[in-house]
């Protein structure tokens, strides 16, 4: 017997987005008009929201449309069959869940159906109460689902809270976004000046992503040397160059199935980049030296302190890897656009190193104001060596102004050093901002190279590279 659907096809009591915030919704699909319209009648009170459907290509139609977290479905019905409905159903909307309901003598039919992942199945005739146990118990386990994944959510923002520090606005929409792409597995493209947190930032992804149980591998490409870079990344064969006494599986494989993280992306070569770009399209890697290649499923989150698309514009960086490392882009302020966590964080990092005393050592108004008011061109690493060595040097159990170095003393009487121009961190001045934080550190320490990559939180080998980088000139005096 062949019924119109009880709804026009696709068209339930209101489309998935516009039901009330957390009901239930359940599609029941059935060639028998009397059966619909008497389970209608039935679940009318009940807190769900029922759509039906007269033929399995009306229920597929209605899939497509609505959001439904369960189906019980006819196994006998003319054109497209219950069973492959729930075929359909299991390939495409796998969290669905399906309970059968079969005519008389079709038990090892609905046994069939089991094996492809219906839970259970009801013998025609069943009772009121038989049907109405079995959709209360999809409810039910449909509402368990739906609280563990509250909790999971909760305890995520708990993670993100106890290792991120910061409650200023932009900090708050940063978490935000993270909580929303963690999950994913889109490629992660995080901007930033130097020691901002972006590596925390891609760790906090990791942590949040259900590839958390697997290896974050972590790549420098600033500072591999490019004649290693491509067996570390890519692996070896033995003898494929000298020196290669045995085989080694590279740090891409390494990072199979767990998150790839890589550091000044904007450093890789030409060549790497080319190299690269093939990994991710074709999802497998070959190794130096080897004719075979090894299928992959890489996260890719990579990290730059670099403006990429103005390093494409120059030809230095592929524009298609960049299409496929900026699926999605994050933006890690810099510390002196949020001025509020200064003080947060140095408690934060008071109580990290304290060194077994308690209470962890205070620090004096007038030491936190002079934190708030310097310019932090070094960012949060600046301000986490500062409390190191303010921890390990002072011994009293608070810490003042003449705790702090003296460029920061110096803050009290010269007044903050001038922020760059304005004009945000998008664009071309992301760099602009890092060649003037080294400009400034260079300027304060009158040249001198040590002093200013320990300002800046950064090693002495980063700062030559990016005073050659942006060419800075030695000024008058450096030592
Ligand atoms: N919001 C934060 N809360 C707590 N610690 C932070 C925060 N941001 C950064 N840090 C700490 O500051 C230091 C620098 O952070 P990280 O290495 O992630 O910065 P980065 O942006 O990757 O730096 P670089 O550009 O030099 O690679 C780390 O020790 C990190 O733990
Ligand atoms: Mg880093």
């Amino acid at each position: 017997m062949t019924a119109p659907s009880q709804l026009p096809p696709g068209e339930g009591p209101s489309p998935a987005e516009n039901r009330p915030a957390g009901q239930f919704s359940l599609l029941i699909v059935d060639d028998e008009p009397l059966l619909l319209s008497s389970m209608r009648r039935i679940f009318h009170e009940a807190p769900y929201e029922i759509f039906c459907a007269g033929n399995g290509q009306d229920a597929l139609k209605i899939l497509e449309k609505a959001r439904i977290d369960a189906a019980l479905i006819d196994l006998r019905m003319p054109g497209l069959s219950g069973m492959d409905l729930l075929r359909q159903i299991r390939a495409r909307y796998p969290k669905i869940m399906s309970m059968m309901i079969t005519g008389h003598g079709g038990v090892p039919e609905a046994v069939e159906a089991l094996k492809l992942g219906a839970l259970d199945f009801l013998e025609k005739p069943f009772s009121l109460e038989g049907l109405q146990n079995r959709v209360a118990e999809m409810h039910r386990m449909w509402l368990e689902d739906r609280k563990k994944q509250a909790d999971e959510k909760d305890d995520f923002s708990c993670i993100l809270e106890r290792r991120l520090i910061g409650k200023s606005v932009p900090m708050q929409r940063l978490k935000d976004m993270i909580l929303r792409v963690a999950p994913g597995c889109d490629n992660i493209l995080i901007y930033g000046e130097t020691g901002t947190g972006k590596e925390l930032v891609a760790r906090a992804i990791h942590q949040l992503s259900p590839r958390r149980d697997q290896p974050f591998i972590p790549v420098d490409c600033a500072s591999l040397s490019q004649t290693v870079m491509e067996s570390e990344l890519f692996g070896h064969t033995r003898g494929a160059f000298t020196g290669a006494h045995s085989a080694a599986q590279g740090l891409i494989r390494a990072s199979d199935k767990g998150t790839l993280f890589l550091d000044e992306v904007g450093e890789l070569s030409l060549g790497m980049q080319a190299k690269f770009l093939r990994t991710i399209q074709e999802k497998e890697v070959r190794p130096v030296g080897s004719t075979r290649s090894f299928p992959v499923d890489l996260r890719l989150v990579a990290a730059t302190n670099r403006v990429l698309s103005q390093e494409v514009a120059q030809g230095r960086f592929r524009e298609d890897l960049l299409y496929r490392l900026d699926v999605i882009t994050l933006q890690v302020p810099p510390l002196r656009e949020r001025g509020e966590d200064i003080s947060l964080l140095a408690d934060y990092f008071l109580t990290r190193f304290r060194q077994g005393r308690t209470p962890a050592p205070r620090l004096t108004d007038r030491a936190r104001e002079a934190l708030e008011q310097y310019y932090w061109p070094g960012n949060v690493r600046e301000l986490e060596n500062i409390i190191r060595r303010m921890v390990a040097l002072g011994t009293g159990q608070t810490l003042d102004l003449e705790d702090l170095p003296e460029y920061l003393k110096e803050i009290k009487d010269i007044g903050p050093v001038p922020l760059p121009p304005a004009g945000g961190r998008a664009g071309g001045t992301l760099a602009a901002q890092e060649k003037t934080a080294i400009e400034n550190a260079l300027r304060r320490t009158e040249g001198n190279r040590r002093k200013s990559a320990e300002i800046l939180g950064i090693s002495e080998a980063t700062l030559y590279r990016k005073i050659r980088l942006y060419g800075l000139h030695r000024p008058e005096g450096e030592r």
